[in-house]
C-alpha cells in the first residue's frame, strides 16, 4: 500500500484552492492515508489563541464534511501527537539555515516584516517531521508546497546517509488541473487565505449567491474568446481550469463548447459548476456543526492511531542517532 500524508493550516477559512489543489484528492485517496490539521504551523505568524482553537475545530469539521471518513483514513490534529516536535529537533540538526532561508514561502511571508519568528524559518523542518514521522510515500499537495516536499526529501536522504537507512523518502504529487488556483481578482497570484482579496477568494462555505457574484466579477481580458493561454489570458485560463476541476471535463472540450459564446455565458457556467461542486461540502458541514461531539471523537481516534505509527518511527530515529534508550 502507498502511504499518503498531507496537512492543512487552520488559519483563515478553507478556500477553493485548498479544496481543488489538495483536499478533494485526499478524499479520493483516503485508504491507508493520514491527514492532519497543522495547528503548530499556524503559530509561526501572529495569531489569536481563541481563534486558533476555533479554526482548528472548524477545519477538522470541514475535512469530515469534504468526505474524509475516519473509518478509512487517519484524521488528526498535529499537536495531539507531540512526537513531531521531537523529530523536528532531530531534523533541525540536519537541515541548514541556508536552505531554509532559500524557501520561497519564507521569503514571501518575511518580506517587509521588521522581525519574523524563528518558527517561520523553521516551518519547513516541522513539515518535514510531519511527513517523515508517518513513513510517508506520497504527499498530495498543491504546487506551492512542492518546494517544501523537495526539502523534506533532501533532509531524509541526508539523514539516511549519515545514520543508515531509517526514514522513508517521500515524493510530492499534484493534481493534473487545479494545482495552482489563482485569485479571481488578480489571476497572476495564487488564491490564498492570507492575501487580502475577499472578492478574489472563493471560500468552501460561501453561499451560492456569493460564489456566483465572485465569479461574475472575476477579472478577465478585453478579448472575447474563451481560450486557455495562461500568459495572454490568465483570468480566462483560471476559470477554464476551475470549470474543468468542477465538471471533471478536459479543458479542450470546454474551449470547444464555450469558445465563442461570450464571457457572460461562460462565467455563468463556471459559477453554476462551482456551486454544485461545493454544495455537498457546505450542506454536510452544517449537519456536522449540529453535533460537535462527533468531531471530538473522530480527532481523538485519529490521534491514537497516528501516535502508534509515530512512536515506532521515533524509536528507530532514537536508536539510529545514538540517543540513550530509556530502559
Ligand atoms: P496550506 O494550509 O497553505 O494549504 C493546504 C493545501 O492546499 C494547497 N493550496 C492550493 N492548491 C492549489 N491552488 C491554490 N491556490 C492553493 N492554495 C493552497 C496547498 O498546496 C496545500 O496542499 N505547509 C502546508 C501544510 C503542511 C503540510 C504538511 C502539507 C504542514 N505539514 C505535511 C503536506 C505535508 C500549508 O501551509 O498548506
Amino acid at each position: 500500500m502507498t502511504r499518503r500524508f498531507s496537512g492543512i493550516k487552520p488559519s483563515g477559512e478553507m478556500h477553493l484552492g485548498n479544496y481543488a489543489g489538495a483536499v478533494r484528492r485526499w478524499v479520493d485517496l483516503q485508504d491507508d492515508s493520514i491527514y492532519c490539521v497543522v495547528d503548530l504551523h499556524a503559530m509561526t505568524v501572529p495569531y489569536e489563541p481563541a481563534e486558533l482553537t476555533a479554526e482548528t475545530r472548524r477545519l477538522a469539521m470541514l475535512l469530515l464534511a469534504s468526505g474524509l471518513d475516519p473509518e478509512r483514513c487517519i484524521l488528526f490534529v498535529q499537536s495531539h501527537v507531540p512526537l513531531v516536535a521531537e523529530l523536528t529537533w532531530v531534523l533541525n540538526c540536519i537541515a541548514t539555515v541556508g536552505e531554509l532561508r532559500r524557501m520561497t514561502q519564507f521569503k514571501e511571508k518575511g518580506r517587509g516584516q521588521e522581525s519574523v519568528s524563528a518558527g517561520l524559518l523553521d516551518y519547513p523542518v516541522l513539515m518535514a517531521a510531519d511527513i517523515l514521522l508517518y513513513d510517508t510515500d506520497e504527499v498530495p499537495v498543491g504546487e506551492d508546497q512542492i518546494q517544501h516536499v523537495e526539502l523534506t526529501r533532501d533532509v531524509a536522504t541526508r539523514f539516511n546517509h549519515r545514520f543508515g537507512d531509517t526514514l522513508v523518502v517521500p515524493k510530492a504529487t499534484v493534481p493534473p488541473v487545479g494545482a495552482r488556483v489563482k485569485d479571481l481578482q488578480d489571476p497572476t497570484a495564487k488564491m490564498s487565505k492570507s492575501v487580502d482579496s475577499p472578492q478574489g477568494t472563493i471560500l468552501v462555505l460561501d453561499e451560492p449567491a456569493r460564489i456566483t457574484k465572485k465569479v461574475k466579477s472575476a477579472v478577465t481580458d478585453s478579448e472575447t474568446e474563451v481560450r486557455f493561454d495562461v500568459g495572454a489570458k490568465p483570468g480566462i485560463s483560471n476559470l477554464l481550469s476551475l470549470l474543468s476541476v468542477a465538471t471533471a471535463r478536459p479543458v479542450p472540450e470546454l474551449e470547444a463548447e464555450y469558445g465563442t459564446g461570450g464571457y457572460g455565458t461562460f462565467k455563468g457556467a463556471v459559477a453554476e459548476a462551482l456551486v454544485e461542486y461545493l454544495r455537498p461540502v457546505r450542506e454536510r458541514y452544517h449537519e456536522l456543526a449540529a453535533d460537535p461531539g462527533e468531531v471530538t471523537r473522530c480527532l481523538a481516534l485519529g490521534a491514537e492511531k497516528a501516535e502508534a505509527i509515530a512512536s515506532a518511527t521515533m524509536d528507530r530515529v532514537r536508536a539510529a542517532t545514538g540517543l540513550l534508550p530509556l530502559r
